[in-house]
C-alpha cells in the first residue's frame, strides 16, 4: 500500500471506531444540554438535574461532574433547571424518556421537587438527591449531602471567634425557605451563637424574630421559618444586597462600628459586602460565606469577605457516583445516616465540611488542587 493509502484507510478505520462509539453511547456525557435542552437521542443511564447555571456553585459541581464522568462506562446527562420547579419537572420527564435508571437530582425548591421525583419513581428510577434534600415524600432513596448543620456552625464559630468586647452589632441573614438546607445552616448558626446572643456579646441588629427568640437555645420549624422570612436572601445577591442596605439604612450609629454578619453563602456575602464597605459608618466587618466560589476566594485575599465553608464538590460528586453505579449493579449503596424528610428517614451519605479564611487558602485550595494559584491575584 502506498503511504496514502495507509493514511486513508486508518482514517476509514478510525471514524468507524468513532461512530461504533457513539451508537453505543459508551462513557461519559451524552450532552451537558445546558439550559434544560435534551442530549442526545440515545438511551442515557443516569440523568443529573442541577438548579440553576446563574450561580457559580451549580457550574463547578457541572464542572466536577464532567470530570468525573470520564472514568465511567455508563452514560450520564446533566440538565440545568434555571430556578423553575416546572423546568426541573420537564427535565424529569425528558430523562425518563431517555430511559434514565438512576435520577441524582439537587432541587430548586426541595417540597415542590416532589412530584417530580414521584414520577421517576412511578418508572422505577432510583432517585438520589444530591445536596439538597427533597421533602414530603417517600419517593427518594439516598441522599447524599454535606454536613450543613456544621455549615452554619462554623460560620457562627467565627463570628464568636472573631468578635471584641460586648455589643457587638450582628446582622443575620439566611438563604431560600424553599431549599431545606438554608433550615439546617440557620439551626446550626443559631445552635452556636444563641448563647452568645444571650450573654450580650452579640447584639441582633436587623431582626425582630431572631430578637424575641434569643433566649431560645433550640429553634422549631416554625420559629427558623418565622427569622427565615424576615432574614431571608432567596439565595439571591440582589436581594441579599437590598436587604443589607435597606437594614443598615434604618438602623442608628449603636449598630454600626465594628459588626458581625451571618451571610448564608458567597454569592450573598459578597453582595451584602459590598454594602457594608460602602457605609462610612461601618468601620470593620466580619462575615462569613460558604462554597468557597472563586470569587469569594480572591474577596477572601483582597480581606473583604472574612471566611468561607469550603464543601469539596470533588468528593459529592464521587459519593453520588458510585452510588449510582452501585445501584446500577444491583448493590446497595453504602450510607452513614439518615435524614427525616418530613415522610421517611432518607438514608444519607454525609462528608465534612471545612472553615477557609486567608490563614489557610492555600493549604486547603490550591495545595490540594481544588484550585489553581494563578486563578488569584496576590496570593500569599
Ligand atoms: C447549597 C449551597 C448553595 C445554596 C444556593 C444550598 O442548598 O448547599 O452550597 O450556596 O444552596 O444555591
Amino acid at each position: 500500500m502506498t503511504t496514502t493509502w495507509k493514511k486513508f484507510s486508518f482514517l476509514l478505520v478510525l471514524m468507524a471506531v468513532t461512530l461504533v462509539i457513539a451508537a453505543c453511547g459508551g462513557g461519559g456525557e451524552t450532552g451537558s444540554g445546558s439550559e434544560g435542552g435534551g442530549g442526545g437521542n440515545g438511551q442515557v443511564d443516569v440523568g443529573i438535574i442541577l438548579p440553576t447555571k446563574d450561580e457559580p456553585r451549580w457550574v463547578q459541581d457541572e464542572a466536577r461532574f464532567k470530570e468525573a464522568l470520564g472514568e465511567t462506562d455508563y452514560s450520564t446527562e446533566i440538565l440545568f433547571s434555571q430556578g423553575s420547579s416546572a423546568k426541573e419537572k420537564e427535565n424529569v420527564d425528558i430523562l425518563l424518556n431517555k430511559g434514565i435508571k438512576v435520577l441524582v437530582i439537587a432541587p430548586h425548591d426541595g417540597a415542590a421537587a416532589a412530584a417530580a421525583v414521584e414520577s421517576a419513581k412511578k418508572d422505577d428510577v432510583t432517585v438520589i438527591a444530591y445536596d439538597r434534600l427533597i421533602t414530603d415524600t417517600d419517593a427518594v432513596d439516598y441522599y447524599v449531602t454535606f454536613d450543613s448543620l456544621a455549615v452554619g456552625a462554623a460560620q457562627a464559630q467565627y463570628l464568636i471567634d472573631n468578635a471584641e468586647g460586648s455589643g457587638v452589632p450582628l446582622y443575620l441573614y439566611a438563604g431560600a425557605s424553599s431549599d431545606n438546607n438554608a433550615f439546617l445552616f440557620f439551626q446550626g448558626a443559631w445552635s452556636v451563637l444563641q448563647p452568645k446572643i444571650a450573654d450580650g456579646t452579640f447584639t441582633i441588629a436587623n431582626s425582630s424574630e431572631a430578637e424575641a427568640l434569643k433566649d431560645t437555645a433550640e429553634l422549631s420549624r416554625d420559629q427558623l421559618s418565622k427569622v427565615l422570612g424576615q432574614v431571608t436572601t432567596n439565595w439571591d445577591p440582589n436581594e441579599a444586597k437590598n436587604k443589607a442596605q435597606t437594614h443598615l439604612t434604618g438602623v442608628g450609629a449603636d449598630m454600626k462600628g465594628d459588626v458581625a454578619v451571618l451571610a448564608p453563602n458567597d454569592g450573598t456575602a459578597r453582595a451584602i459586602a459590598d454594602v457594608f464597605a460602602s457605609d462610612g459608618e461601618v468601620t470593620n466587618y466580619v462575615i462569613t460565606g460558604q462554597d468557597a466560589e472563586k470569587a469569594s476566594i480572591q474577596y477572601i485575599i483582597d480581606g473583604k469577605q472574612s471566611m468561607t465553608v469550603f464543601k469539596d464538590v470533588r468528593t459529592l460528586v464521587k459519593d453520588a457516583m458510585d452510588m449510582a453505579v452501585t445501584v446500577l449493579e444491583g448493590n446497595e449503596p453504602e450510607t452513614t445516616g439518615s435524614y427525616d424528610n418530613g415522610a421517611v428517614e432518607v438514608k444519607a451519605k454525609q462528608t465534612d465540611v471545612i472553615t477557609v479564611d486567608e490563614s489557610n487558602v492555600q493549604k486547603e485550595l490550591i495545595d490540594s488542587d481544588y484550585y489553581k494559584a494563578d486563578e488569584f491575584t496576590g496570593l500569599k
